[in-house]
């Protein structure tokens, strides 16, 4: 089967194109900006002005004919809703068209989904994107939210970060280049309790630090990363000691940084676990996690008919430990 799957939670509109299990098309456009972080109604702007674009280029890059779709899958939730909006209605307009199913995904979830991949079976995962931040574990149903952080994700928190010092949005790689030119550790608050985090206090910290201007920009984006990868990394351990799993797994955008991996793959060794970290393309936003989960939902029976649309409504709010996990077993 051949099912399409569409990502709009924020600020990458993707679309991607599976075919049983089989990624054909990952394309996608991102809302980036000069100076300044994201505005919702802009980024969905965005999105409805390249969504057609998005699409005709993943059916080139598949090289199947629309006629062959079997299905749309469409992320649900969470995210910015007007960027939700935007996804939702060119999924159901796609499907009234073509005259087959959707299937809503929750995003968080197929971020998750999408790391099988790399051949890991029962992870713990340590999700580490924009707007969230958490450490998953399957168990009896459902994905449990062991840890997380307790005020803003550690993307946003990057993000944060990288305005205050200048830098456009999103900033997560360009601090990493950054933080590469130092090795001067400057100290920071650090914040962890139990398997949760917590990054403002660590914000203002670094936003006084910035505006005190005794500290050069390359010290305090590697400061930065040594203390915050240093709590990831701490509570995805704890993770793994509370559950007995043997396999940490990293999703999500900011999973895309090379020092984060370092940490996380020598705290692995260290304790006998092995680390698995699916390729940037799948670690951020992308429509192929949407169509990948989407397939598996699907062959469950978990869809929707293209003349029951008016059934299904975006869930900006929807949580990885309220998503009833059907599909497994
Ligand atoms: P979600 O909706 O899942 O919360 P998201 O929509 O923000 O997440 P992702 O694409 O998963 O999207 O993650 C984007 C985040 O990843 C941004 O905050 C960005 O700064 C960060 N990021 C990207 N590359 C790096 C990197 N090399 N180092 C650190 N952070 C990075
Ligand atoms: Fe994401």
């Amino acid at each position: 089967m051949i099912i399409i799957g569409i990502e709009s939670t924020a600020h990458t509109f993707g679309i991607g194109i599976v075919k049983d299990g089989k990624i054909l098309a990952n394309t996608h456009r991102s809302y980036t900006t000069e100076k300044g972080g994201i505005i919702p109604l802009e980024a969905a702007k965005h999105h409805n002005q390249i969504k057609d674009d998005v699409y005709i280029e993943s059916l080139k890059q598949s090289k199947i004919k629309e006629s062959e779709i079997d299905a749309i899958a469409f992320s649900q939730g969470p995210g910015l809703a007007p960027c939700l909006l935007e996804g939702m209605r060119f999924a159901k307009e796609l499907s009234a068209k073509l005259k087959v199913p959707l299937v809503p995904v929750n995003h968080c979830v197929a971020h998750l989904e999408i790391g099988k991949i790399t051949g890991t079976r029962n992870p713990v995962m340590l999700y580490v994107s924009g707007a969230n931040t958490q450490i998953i574990a399957y168990e009896s149903g459902k994905y449990r939210i062991f840890g997380e952080t307790l005020d803003i994700g550690v993307g946003n928190f990057i993000d944060n970060f990288a305005r205050y010092a200048g830098i456009g949005f999103p900033g997560g790689a360009e601090i990493e280049k950054l933080a590469r030119k130092s090795e001067k550790y400057i100290e920071l608050p650090y914040k962890v309790k139990g398997m949760d985090i917590a990054l403002s206090g660590i914000l203002t910290n670094l936003r006084q630090k910035i505006e005190s201007k005794k500290y050069s920009l390359n010290e305090l984006a590697y400061s930065m990363q040594e203390t915050v990868f240093a709590m990831l990394v701490e509570t995805a351990e704890r993770a793994l000691a509370h559950t007995g799993k043997k396999e940490l797994l990293l999703g999500g955008g900011v999973g895309c940084n090379k020092k984060l991996q370092e940490m996380c793959k020598i705290m692995c060794n260290e304790r006998g676990a092995k680390f698995f970290c699916p390729e940037n393309s799948l670690l951020v936003d992308n429509g192929a996690m949407i169509a990948f989960l989407g397939e598996i939902m699907f062959e469950k029976g978990i869809k929707f008919s293209h003349k029951e649309l008016d059934k299904i409504d975006i869930k900006p709010r929807q949580r990885t430990d309220n998503v009833d996990v059907l599909w497994k077993n």
